[in-house]
């Protein structure tokens, strides 16, 4: 009362007093709406932020909108959030200046901390549409009021998340007169039910009760009767409840029920899941069912047994299933042979399984109906979602874990076309995607796939090394993913078939050589018959030279990216593609662009295509090492001119008389173009003979010098690379780590690494090493004092020799390693190359870490020993 007495005499003085009285204000914020979230307010209408200000009272006035263009009434929004209200008390929201209750449709009280409500705290809400009560301390049977909901006439949307009941009567008593309300979003508890009380909200569809974090939602049994009077629910949220069982009949109530969601709860298991939906049986209604992880995490594999799907194969509008991480390895056969599944399935997701061929793999045509399949992530060893969702402890987990074995599924012919299906696929199947799965192949035999409908296949992200050989059947593919698969060696035969590809990405692969033009000119061919491919994305495949002729056939190519590659100099033709869009050349080694490439730029604009286009085409040429010299000067003045639209970085700049210049603005570049004009570029050929054989002289005697201090000073020089590598620092996680660097080695080091690597290390470095000969602890096994090794450093380092890569432990290190250093973002791995091992023997894995990861080479001569220990002190000193 008080308070309401003070703002009501503020009211009348706030005329007199206008600058005193603004001070009092809460100091909230006027802001738009995002008209998509809130269609409700219509196109006008504001929102007054007052979240996040440790208010102890709910504000009996808000500042007003000075311009009124700007925020035109209503104040639809009010987000009270995050404050420290404890108590809400009557008539919270009446006659408050500059606020019209009636107006306001969303309103936002949560984490405010408030364990009591009043009867009459909502007066006048009577608009309210969307209540966020969420993240407060409403957990006591008596922290409502009597009658609380009543004025809420129109809610429809009530969220009391977080709030921790124990028991929903209370609640369920109050919420009955919500008639409007279509979403509840409210945890479940051990105790809850929803009981008698609900019956009342007859407009419920939704209902969310999933946890966000662990121990939200706890619900190890769901009963019968949990659910026996909300029996209109249409969407029904139950993940990460930590349900161990659903009673035969929970589900039996609900008859429009279109999507259910029971995912993360572990305890469940596919016995489980089978139970739940015996209420389900014949559904006619159930679309979408969520099964992620519904799996003990330490379980081996998995089959997924025809007993687990009786009640799901009954299903009879089911279509799509979401079976994720649930450690899937095999089927058994006969949910295949016949074919099981609901013949209504469209979208089978099994990512972040297990799956491994088997006897099923041979009646995966018979799945007809399915048009989508998700089986990416095929991981053994570890769980690339871990961090999506709150985990389990890593090291429990890893305890189960099992190293990856390769395993080729892919059969192979002899003939061109193979006349049998190697692999069948149903012909409704129109897209896969099969990423990030150690997908282990070579296409090195003909190949025949049996998929007629397929368009979309992604297989990025895998170790499909070659493709060196014709794949058949697959003459509908439009969109072609093979990016990052360390993939070597391509052949004309492998695109042979593939003649409607539409989209083709085969970036961040090694290339490079194998479209070499010296290459037996493989490139003229490669990609003869891609008439309608649109898009070409060939980046970071170590590319030096392409071939004049390798982009003739590609006549409708609109984007084109081979930026991250190594070119010096442009030789490729492009004149046959009529409509080039854009070219992305960035991060190479280009000096400027021929004439023939500018002219062709400049002729795409007279185009039909570019008619009416201010911006048609485009050259990314950002991270080239760009020259201001008389030879670039046609360059330099063909990008200040053309309407070709040039893009740099900010940073990028060419030097010229010692000086950097900029040209990503045309005042930059005209001021270049006067310099060289005016200045370098005149005449001088009598200065030049003279000074270039001066040059020669003098050139010659320098790099005998250079190269001879290089290699004796190569190791300091790459110590000096590495330094200035080294761009992050440590960020206070150096109290965590007992040791400084984990050392795998193979056992033929062992006097190595007992004389030398921990002597100079520990006492000249002072670096404290964990070495399994020295630190492992006794009774413990070896794959335990492994993980303990890897979590408790800082660093990994490894030391490959030709014995480390055909030993197991060592493989099993540096796989552990790497997960370690992929799971926690940290850049641990430092890989030294203990002897010359041809690229050829090292492991495709190993190939992986040499490009992404650090590496040092072991030095042959003695004398760079001393560098070499300095750079690896400084290398686990990193962070
Ligand atoms: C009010 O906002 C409108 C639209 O944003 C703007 O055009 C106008 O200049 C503003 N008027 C004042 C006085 O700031
Ligand atoms: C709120 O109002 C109701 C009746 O309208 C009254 O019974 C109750 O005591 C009031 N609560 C407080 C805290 O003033
Ligand atoms: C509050 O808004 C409602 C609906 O827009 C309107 O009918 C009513 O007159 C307004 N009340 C005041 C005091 O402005
Ligand atoms: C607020 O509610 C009271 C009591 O329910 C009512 O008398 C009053 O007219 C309402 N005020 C507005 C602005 O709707
Ligand atoms: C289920 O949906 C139908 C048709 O929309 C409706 O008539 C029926 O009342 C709904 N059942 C329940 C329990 O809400
Ligand atoms: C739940 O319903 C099923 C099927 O009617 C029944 O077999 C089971 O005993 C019931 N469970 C309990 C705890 O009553
Ligand atoms: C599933 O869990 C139940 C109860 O926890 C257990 O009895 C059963 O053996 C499990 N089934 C499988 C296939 O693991
Ligand atoms: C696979 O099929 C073969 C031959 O049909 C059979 O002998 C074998 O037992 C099957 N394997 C499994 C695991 O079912
Ligand atoms: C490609 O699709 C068409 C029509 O969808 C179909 O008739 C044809 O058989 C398919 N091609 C192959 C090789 O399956
Ligand atoms: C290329 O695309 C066009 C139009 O989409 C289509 O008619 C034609 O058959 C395609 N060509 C090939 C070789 O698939």
């Amino acid at each position: 009362m008080v308070i309401r007495l003070i703002s009501s005499l503020a009211v009348l003085c706030s005329c007199f007093w206008t600058s005193s009285w603004t001070a009092a204000m809460p100091d909230c914020k006027i802001s738009h709406l995002d008209d998509k979230s809130f269609v409700e307010c219509g196109k006008k209408g504001y929102a007054m932020l007052c979240d996040h200000l440790s208010l102890k009272q709910v504000p009996q006035a808000y500042p007003k909108p000075v311009n009124k263009t700007e925020f035109t009434p209503p104040l639809c929004l009010l987000d009270l959030g995050y404050n420290d209200f404890n108590r809400l008390e009557n008539k919270s929201f009446v006659d408050v200046v500059n606020l019209n209750s009636t107006e306001i449709l969303w309103l936002y009280l949560h984490f405010s901390n408030l364990s009591y409500i009043a009867s009459d705290a909502f007066e006048n809400l009577t608009q309210l549409l969307y209540l966020n009560l969420s993240g407060n301390n409403l957990h006591l049977s008596d922290s409502f009021g009597q009658g609380v909901f009543n004025p809420l006439v129109n809610l429809q949307f009530i969220n009391l998340k977080k709030n921790h009941f124990e028991t929903f009567e209370k609640i369920g008593s109050e919420l009955s007169v919500l008639k409007a309300l279509t979403v509840l979003e409210i945890n479940l508890c051990e105790a809850c039910v929803f009981g008698a009380d609900f019956r009342m909200l007859t407009k419920l569809v939704k209902l969310g009760l999933a946890g966000r974090s662990e121990n939200d939602c706890y619900k190890p049994v769901v009963r019968n009767e949990t659910f026996l009077y909300v029996t209109g629910v249409q969407e029904l949220f139950l993940s990460s409840c930590s349900i161990n069982t659903i009673e035969r009949n929970a589900f039996s109530y609900f008859t429009n029920l279109t999507l259910l969601d029971i995912s993360y709860n572990q305890g469940l298991n596919f016995t489980g899941m089978n139970e739940a939906l015996f209420g389900l049986r014949n559904s006619s209604t159930l679309k979408t069912l969520n099964v992620n992880r519904i799996n003990p995490i330490y379980e081996a594999g998995i089959t997924l047994e025809l007993s687990h799907i009786e009640n799901l194969k009954t299903l009879r509008s089911l279509t799509y299933l979401h079976m994720d991480l649930n450690k899937i390895e095999v089927f058994d056969e006969n949910i295949l042979n016949p074919y099981q599944l609901p013949s209504t399935l469209r979208d089978f997701t099994l990512s972040g399984n297990r799956l491994t061929y088997g006897n099923y793999t041979r009646f995966i045509q018979n799945a007809n109906g399915i048009k989508s399949l998700d089986i990416s992530r095929q991981h053994l060893n570890f769980d690339p979602f871990k961090h999506e969702h709150y985990g389990v402890e890593m090291s429990a987990y890893l305890r189960n874990l099992r190293l990856y074995r390769n395993s080729s599924i892919l059969a192979t012919m002899n003939n061109d076309c193979p006349l049998l299906c190697d692999i069948s696929l149903p012909s409704s199947l129109e897209k896969i995607k099969w990423r990030k799965s150690f997908l282990n192949v070579e296409i090195k035999t003909p190949i025949r796939i049996c998929a007629s409908g397929l368009k979309y296949l992604d297989v990025s992200f895998n170790l499909i090394t070659n493709l060196n050989e014709i794949v058949c059947g697959l003459d509908n593919l439009t969109y072609l993913d093979i990016s990052e698969n360390y993939c070597s060696e391509i052949q004309p035969a492998f695109f042979k078939k593939l003649t409607s590809l539409n989209f083709l990405n085969i970036s961040e692969n090694m290339l490079g050589q194998s479209l070499h033009p010296d290459n037996s000119q493989r490139g003229d061919k490669l990609f003869k018959g891609q008439q309608n491919l649109t898009v070409l994305d060939l980046s970071s495949n170590k590319i030096t030279h392409l071939s004049k002729d390798i982009f003739k056939p590609l006549t409708n190519l609109r984007h084109l990216n081979l930026s991250d590659n190594m070119i010096e100099e442009w030789n490729s033709s492009l004149e046959n593609i009529l409509c080039l869009h854009d070219i992305n050349l960035s991060g190479n080694k280009l000096y400027g662009l021929p004439e023939s490439l500018t002219n062709y730029l400049n002729s795409l604009l007279d185009k039909d295509c570019c008619k009416n286009k201010s911006t048609c085409v485009e050259v990314n040429l950002s991270s080239n090492p760009i020259e201001c010299t008389c030879k670039t000067l046609p360059f330099l003045k063909w990008m200040r001119y053309s309407r070709v639209v040039v893009l740099f970085l900010p940073n990028d700049v060419c030097r010229l008389n010692g000086e950097n210049y900029r040209f990503d603005s045309n005042e930059n570049l005209e001021h270049l173009i006067s310099i060289l004009v005016n200045d370098k570029c005149r005449d001088r050929s009598w200065v030049i003979w003279t000074v270039s054989i001066a040059c020669v002289a003098v050139t010659f005697i320098v790099s005998v010098g250079i190269s001879f201090f290089v290699y004796r000073n190569r190791w300091k020089l790459r110590y000096i690379y590495y330094s200035r590598n080294r761009r992050y620092r440590h960020e206070g996680f150096e109290r965590l780590f007992e040791n400084d660097a984990f050392v795998s080695y193979a056992k033929n080091s062992a006097s190595f690494i007992k004389n030398q690597m921990v002597p100079v290390l520990e006492k000249q470095h002072q670096l404290h090493l964990w070495v399994a000969d020295r630190n492992s602890l006794p009774g413990t096994s070896i794959a335990e004092n492994i993980i303990h090794g890897i979590y408790n450093s800082r660093k990994s380092v490894l030391l490959i020799n030709r014995e480390y890569l055909n030993d197991n432990w060592c493989d099993y290190e540096m796989n552990m390693a790497h997960i370690e250093s992929v799971e926690t973002k940290r850049n641990l791995l430092i890989v030294v190359l203990m002897e010359e091992i041809p690229m050829q023997k090292l492991p495709i894995c190993l190939l992986k870490f040499l490009r992404n990861e650090r590496s040092i080479e072991y030095p042959e001569d003695d004398r760079d020993m001393s560098a070499f220990w300095l750079n690896l002190a400084h290398e686990i000193n990193s962070s």
